[in-house]
């Protein structure tokens, strides 16, 4: 494979993971970020060929890139993207795609006309130990799946102890913040797993006292066209963190979860779990990605995950605020 240079957009969090992923893959990263302070400490520890302001003023010599990673606040998502393919250049978007579904629907159209390659990063896809709680789910080893719980809760001054989270992009409604839209890891995992449901009922609410602007608890009950019910919880408040899935079927239970890092099992009353823990860190996952967007660029594999997979989570996160706002439960 050709050594590639990557430019990525927005040298924040998840955009200095992606580009020293990237440079450990034998790429030439360059950043776009309006904040001088954010490249001055991103090129201490990685390499930049260039940095700049904008991304308009990135791509006016668009040729030099062979791609670009869109690591910039939500509210960017979109219009990043679609400048990049219309410079006829590959995207590695973070996820969720765009604040509202019309702006995701509106990225769809541009990548068909376009013709372009879109990776999204709803990045636990690339995590083992999902991998293997979808594998085991899908074996049918519990029996008929009756009920899902999916629970995400992470307190938002613990996600970036670096600055206040009051200035942090979540905290804010104009950035594209807050749990439903920043924690849609979960809804993306709802459709992967078992396809989209029949309807939802949902409540998104700021519930805490934390000084944010955008909903901090989001409760979803979700039916499915086979009566399988699934209740999700996203939170923005919680200590200690925690991030599970746990199906139960007719056979027992099965549970994926991030604190602690395993898969496990139980088929008797009792609590006797059978127990698989895993090795791997967090950057796995994000390494993994960077993999599979450098062998799209080669043009030797398809996304795995697309815009249409995150139009899915979208037109969720719609019905979820509609729902919530009118208090009734409404047909997917
Ligand atoms: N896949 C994952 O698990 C994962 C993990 C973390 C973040 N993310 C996603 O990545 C995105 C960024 O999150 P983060 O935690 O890195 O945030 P962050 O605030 O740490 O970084 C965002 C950076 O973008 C910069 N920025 C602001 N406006 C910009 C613009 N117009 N153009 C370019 N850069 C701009 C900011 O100055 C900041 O440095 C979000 O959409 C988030 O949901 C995904």
């Amino acid at each position: 494979m050709k050594a590639k240079h990557i430019l990525v957009v927005g040298a924040g969090s998840v955009g200095k993971r992606h580009m020293k992923n990237f440079v450990s893959l034998g790429s030439t990263v360059s950043a776009v970020d309006p904040r001088y302070d954010r490249l001055e400490e991103a090129s201490k520890d990685i390499p930049l060929k260039h940095s700049f302001e904008t991304i308009e003023s990135a791509l006016e010599d668009s040729r030099e890139f062979d791609g670009v990673a869109i690591c910039s606040p939500t509210a960017f998502h979109v219009s990043q993207s679609e400048a990049a393919l219309k410079a006829g250049l590959p995207v590695l978007l973070e996820k969720p795609v765009a604040p509202t579904l019309v702006e995701a629907q509106r990225l769809q159209e541009t990548l068909k006309r376009n013709k372009g390659k879109l990776l999204l990063g709803y990045t636990y896809r690339w995590w083992p130990p999902f991998v293997e709680f979808r594998k085991r789910l899908q074996s049918g080893e519990i029996g008929t799946i009756r009920y899902v719980e999916f629970m995400m809760g992470a307190h938002l001054a613990d996600w970036h102890p670096w600055e206040r989270y009051q200035e942090f992009f979540m905290s804010s409604k104009e950035l594209g913040g807050g749990a439903l839209l920043d924690e849609s890891h979960f809804l993306d995992l709802l459709v992967w797993l078992f396809g989209m449901p029949k309807s939802l009922f949902a409540r998104v609410e700021k519930i805490s006292n934390l000084e944010i602007e955008t909903d901090d608890n989001v409760d979803i009950l979700v039916d499915y066209a086979n009566g399988m019910r699934v209740s999700l919880h996203l939170d923005l408040y919680r200590r200690p963190h925690e991030r599970y899935i746990r199906a139960v079927g007719d056979g027992g239970s099965i549970e994926w979860s991030v604190e602690p890092n395993r898969v496990r099992v139980a088929i008797d009353a009792e609590q006797k779990w059978d127990e698989k823990a895993f090795p791997q860190e967090r950057n796995y996952m994000f390494l993994a990605v960077a993999k599979e967007f450098l062998a799209i660029i080669d043009g030797s594999t398809e996304p795995s995950c697309t815009i249409d997979d995150g139009v899915k989570v979208m037109q969720l996160v719609e019905i979820s605020r509609k729902s919530s706002k009118k208090r009734k439960s409404f047909n997917v």
